[in-house]
């Protein structure tokens, strides 16, 4: 798949049919997710993949309750949790090597990009959840100290709901700059 096309099209997918994600699409995704850029190729990424039914369902009840997420991640063959091991991104010796703390937020923001992009390729989709008791989740998991769960993947192949309105993005002109913020750069607008 061309990169272009994999970037445009992928999309947050919240309606699956009741296709069972193989355990080598899940190796390939996950391959992908892995290949991401890093601070200092820290690598902080660790991925929880729920499997048991049971526990799908567990996960998804920490989410937010109105999470638009919920339904299909109940009932989805996989979730993948993406976890990060906190302070060692962008630390040294236990300090911060910039005003930032959370680097580990960064670098996991990476691989799951990568994640969605290689599910979009297979054919497959997801949708990150964010919205979620993220200490709940983590409990439930066994995740241990310094650690934090980050974000949940349901996965499923898309139903077709007909659904083809694609979320906007902001023009260009609204927050590209050039040289000093505020200045137009309006050779590419
Ligand atoms: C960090 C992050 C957290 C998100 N959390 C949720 C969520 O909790 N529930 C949900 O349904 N979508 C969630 N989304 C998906 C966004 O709503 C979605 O990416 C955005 O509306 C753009 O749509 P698109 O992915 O189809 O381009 C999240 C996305 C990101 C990047």
């Amino acid at each position: 798949m061309e990169l272009m096309e994999a970037i445009q099209n992928r999309r947050s997918v919240r309606k699956f049919s009741d296709y069972y994600v193989t355990d080598e699409e899940i190796k390939e995704i996950i391959d992908a997710a892995r290949r991401a850029p890093s601070w200092a190729n820290t690598q902080v990424w660790e991925f929880i993949v729920v499997r048991e039914q049971e526990l799908v369902k567990r996960v998804t009840e920490t989410y937010s309750e109105s999470n638009p997420a919920r339904q299909c991640s109940m009932a989805a063959s996989v979730i993948i949790v993406a976890c990060a091991k906190t302070d060692i991104s962008g630390c040294r010796d236990g300090k911060d090597r910039t005003k930032f703390h959370e680097w580990f937020m960064f670098d996991l923001g990476l691989a799951v990009q990568n994640l969605c992009l290689k599910v979009h390729e297979l054919g497959l989709g997801t949708v990150i959840v964010g919205s979620i008791n993220h200490e709940a989740c983590g409990k439930l998991l066994l995740l241990p100290g310094g650690h934090e769960v980050i974000v949940a993947l349901p996965i499923g192949k898309p139903a077709d709901t007909g659904e083809k309105r694609i979320p906007p993005r902001k023009e260009l002109k609204t927050f590209v700059h050039l040289n000093k913020f505020g200045e137009h750069y309006g050779k590419i607008y």
